[in-house]
């Protein structure tokens, strides 16, 4: 029997999301729960009558407006598996994307205003398009004109269209039926689609299912964000649709829910660093849920952007995708919470679906920089990566693991069931491995402290060390590349890529900007590095292992006064280096510009 559940059927006139554009001066828009049903079952009925049926993908990279949650809901309405491709990524990502999840629909746009800058989707969704082999090709992609004639003026390929493939999705969506039945499906069935990056290999397809899914952001997002159906909750999560932020508290726990939220365009210091407050006063936002590395930016502006603006709308604040450290959680909580406003500290992934240790508002006493204490039903462990034995008691450090599955896991990943079970499964026998350190202190509470494994998480995005290699190994001037995290005031972590120059090349300013460029090109803007030193050679062991502790710590600022001084002691025993004369060269690096 097939339970209906018709998440704001009840309240039809309900405002269901509030449109907050990057342009601040954009007429102001919202749907109610029936517009947005209405407006979900004609996109449903495009996507039909372009041929898809339940179980096929559907890519999309839109820009967040409205579009995208509806063009996310309408797959799901239909059974169709989404796969949002985030509108910062390349054309060499999307394309990748499209073929490893076999889309035969893209839906994009022509292209987006991103705080003062114009990003031509359009452009770089053409030439993912027919980059792609014969087989691999989409069939339709749907349009949305979203650029004003200004910008299509600057850019005027984002206006070209193939009429074979191409077709206006605003018009499609108007002249269809407003009426779309649902298609049932078993809870094990997919729902969508996400690529997150690997430590190795091609980024990696997560794949979530439809009702464990829906259960888990749906309880969470009550539980975590404290939303018992007021009328007057207004719920703003600042993260883009394409991450998993956007996909579980915009797209589906919210509406889930029944609770009215924002759909943010914009960034947040456009166009000043008081958007974000502004947005709260206006909307009288009583959630808000946002990023660390945001809430550093903001910080350093000053306290006057949050001070001219009322925010004692503001009952629960939220943050997401990186560690807090202390100086911002405390900022946060006194600046911006004026003390009144439990923080959630949320820690959780792309492939757990939704929060896995958190706060619940006001249950327990907070502590700066600590997610705090497993959600309800989650069975945190810490492993001890030697022994491979469980840590029982507190006081204790190892690798973070589930012992129990929870509704919102991932179920694999697409196409490749093996991987997911090596990736997730193989590493501790009985135990689902996160790829998180963490620390159990005195009182029980959880404090994470970063990746094990080579990733690095820039500006709260989970970038892959591998990627970055081997984009730089991809020009021709390149021999090899190591890429390592340091600390960044702002984004948490920035990219700090060792370079070898193949012979009789010589680094040079230029070369530094084309690499840094290519990178951002070939991978997306949040991954161009922040420091390239050209190195005659990389540190190896004996058996050619990039010894990268050695290279994170001549990557560290705070090292770099000792190591240029001649104190090499914080760089560790490096007796199995096969060449340990390189461990000077790299010294020597830090004299130059990079
Ligand atoms: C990785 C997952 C979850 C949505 C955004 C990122 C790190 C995430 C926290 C937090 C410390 C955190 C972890 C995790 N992370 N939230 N509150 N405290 N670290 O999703 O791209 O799948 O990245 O982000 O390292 O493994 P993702």
């Amino acid at each position: 029997m097939n339970h209906r559940f018709d998440a704001g059927a009840e309240t039809p006139d309900k405002t269901a999301l509030i449109f907050e554009a990057n342009d601040p001066t954009e007429t102001p828009t919202s749907l109610t729960f029936s517009q947005l049903k209405t407006l979900v079952s004609r996109t449903a009925n495009v996507l039909l009558s372009h041929g898809i049926k339940k179980g096929d993908r559907v890519a999309l990279y839109l820009p967040m407006t409205f579009d995208l949650p509806i063009s996310m809901l309408a797959c799901a309405r239909i059974g169709a598996v989404h796969s949002v491709v985030f509108g910062g990524f390349s054309s060499d990502a999307l394309k990748a994307r499209i073929k490893d999840s076999g889309s035969k629909v893209l839906i994009t746009a022509d292209g987006v205003g991103r705080g003062e800058k114009v990003i031509n989707l359009k452009a770089i969704a053409d030439a993912a398009m027919e980059s792609l082999e014969e087989e691999d090709k989409v069939d339709h992609c749907l349009v949305l004109d979203r650029l004003n004639p200004e910008q299509l003026e600057a850019n005027p390929t984002a206006s070209n269209r193939d009429p074979t493939r191409d077709v206006d999705f605003k018009a499609a969506q108007a002249a269809a039926s407003e009426d779309c039945p649902v298609t049932w499906m078993d809870a094990e069935d997919p729902l969508f689609i996400l690529y997150t990056s690997g430590s190795t290999g091609t980024p990696k397809g997560v794949l979530h299912t439809t009702g464990g899914y829906m259960v888990y952001s749906g309880e969470t997002f009550k539980n975590v964000f404290d939303y018992k159906g007021a009328p007057s909750d207004i719920f703003w999560c600042t993260a883009d649709c394409g991450w998993i932020t956007g996909h579980s508290y915009l797209a589906y726990g919210p509406l889930l829910s029944g609770c009215t939220s924002i759909v943010f365009e914009g960034v947040p210091n456009y166009p000043d660093a008081s958007r974000f407050w502004s947005t709260v006063e206006r909307h009288k936002v009583t959630q808000f849920y946002t990023a660390p590395t945001a809430l550093r930016a903001l910080m350093r502006e000053g306290d006057e952007h949050v001070k001219k603006h009322d925010l004692s709308s503001l009952r629960v604040l939220g943050t997401v995708g990186e560690p807090i450290n202390p100086a911002a959680w405390e900022w946060y909580n006194e600046v911006v919470g004026k003390g009144n406003c439990p923080i959630v500290d949320t820690w959780w992934q792309t492939e757990t679906g939704g929060h896995m240790l958190t706060p619940l508002p006001g249950k327990w006493p907070l502590k700066p920089g600590s997610a705090t204490l497993p959600f309800y039903g989650v069975a945190a462990a810490l492993i001890d990566p030697a022994s491979e034995e469980e840590l029982e008691g507190n006081n204790v450090q190892g690798h973070l693991c589930m012992k129990k599955p929870w509704p919102g896991m991932a179920r694999s990943l697409w196409n490749n069931h093996e991987r997911f079970e090596e990736v997730y499964f193989s590493q501790f026998d009985g135990y689902f491995c996160t790829g998180d350190g963490a620390k159990r202190d005195e009182d029980g509470y959880y404090w994470v402290t970063g990746r094990v494994d080579d990733m690095l998480i820039v500006s709260g995005h989970n970038i892959g060390t591998a990627e970055v290699e081997s984009s730089f190994v991809g020009h021709d001037d390149v021999a090899e590349a190591a890429v390592v995290g340091f600390p960044h005031e702002v984004k948490g972590e920035a990219i700090y890529a060792y370079v070898t120059l193949n012979h009789g090349v010589e680094g040079s300013e230029d070369l530094r900007f084309e690499l840094k460029k290519q990178v951002a090109e070939e991978l997306g803007a949040f991954c161009r590095p922040d420091v390239v030193h050209f190195t005659p050679a990389l540190p190896k062991t004996r058996s050619g292992k990039i010894m990268r502790r050695i290279l994170r710590k001549i990557a560290d600022p705070s090292e770099t006064e000792k190591l240029l001084a001649g104190d090499l002691e914080c760089l560790g025993d490096t007796s199995t280096l096969a060449d340990s004369a390189i461990v000077h060269d790299l010294v020597e690096g830090l004299r130059e510009p990079c």
